[in-house]
């Protein structure tokens, strides 16, 4: 495979635009607002990423260029090499890459789970037969089988979210972008949607995008974006991100709380590494020291 090949999202200068209108004492003023600066993002296929950034810096704008939900007004954005700009290829794009957002009531659309989850590949024309099988197998995927025809209403949040993973599933996509799935659920919802991303991306290859403002779920990614104002101001793995503390205060950023206490101890004389991410990590270190006192 060529290098971009490899590639399922592409953002070459990357901007966004609005026109904001702003009340004077001489009537209205419009001025023009960047919700993304020229962004410059490579996302490999069959990653795992995470999106951070504080409220209002542009993630979900940015969300939204990946399923063609709006264009860019500079730069180029591609998703598996098609340009969002090329107005006749949004449906193959949206196809391509799916999209799960916040609210899981503003997604459902039918009264029973199973024609919920029919109705994106009703839309893709596909064959009822095949629609069936789809299906079937989007829910059995997500662990929701049993409830295939019960009402999405009574559901629980985060089943409703797994269904409509499920949903965007059956239209067979290579990639889902997911903007802050989990922030409307409970703690329950929250582990089991979380594993449904993780084993989609393990087993299933696709390319998952989690927006998220929750740390401990971007400690589980490949890589880290981070967004600050319309800029990317920084990306790696989840221990070159969260071992830098300081500049992510800078971008009103937390770090995961172990991550948070090694910090702190750091500063106070303790010699633990700086790119702690997890309990049992956290544990290891200690002994170490113990070990070597
Ligand atoms: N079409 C638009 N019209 C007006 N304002 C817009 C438009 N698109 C984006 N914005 C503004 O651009 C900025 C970025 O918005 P965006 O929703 O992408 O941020 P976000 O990182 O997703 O924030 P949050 O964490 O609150 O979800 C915000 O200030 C928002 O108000
Ligand atoms: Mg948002």
């Amino acid at each position: 495979m060529n290098k971009e090949a490899m590639k399922m999202v592409k953002a070459k200068d990357l901007t966004y635009e609005y026109v904001r209108v702003l009340e004077t004492d001489h009537g209205t003023k419009e001025e023009k607002v960047a919700a993304l600066k020229n962004v410059n993002i490579e996302i490999n296929k069959g990653d795992f990423v995470a999106v951070l950034g504080h409220n209002g810096s542009g993630k979900s704008t940015f969300a939204k260029h990946i399923n063609a939900l709006v264009q860019p007004t500079g730069g180029t954005l591609w998703v598996d090499d098609m340009d969002t700009k090329n107005d006749e290829l949004v449906w193959e794009i949206r196809q391509t890459a799916g999209m799960v957002f916040q609210n899981p009531d503003n997604q459902l659309v039918a009264t029973v789970v199973e024609e919920d989850i029919a109705f994106g590949p009703e839309n893709m024309g596909v064959e009822p037969k095949e629609i069936r099988k789809r299906v079937d197998e989007a829910l059995a995927t997500v662990r929701m089988s049993e409830y295939a025809t019960h009402t999405p209403s009574k559901l629980s949040g985060g089943q409703k979210q797994r269904i409509a993973i499920a949903g965007v599933l059956a239209m067979k996509p290579k990639c889902i972008v997911l903007d802050e799935p989990t922030a409307m659920l409970d703690p329950v919802g929250r582990r089991d949607v979380m594993e449904t991303i993780e084993r989609l991306n393990r087993e299933e290859g696709i390319t998952m995008i989690l927006i998220t403002h929750y740390m401990d779920e971007a400690v589980r990614a490949d890589k880290v974006f981070v967004i600050d104002d319309g800029d990317l101001v920084m990306q790696g793995t989840p221990k070159e991100i969260f071992s830098q503390v300081e500049t992510l205060q800078k971008y009103g950023l937390d770090v995961p709380q172990v991550t948070e206490v090694a910090y702190l101890l750091r500063k106070e004389g303790v010699e633990l590494p700086a790119d702690i991410l997890t309990i049992e990590e956290m544990v290891g270190a200690i002994c170490q020291l113990k070990s070597t006192t």
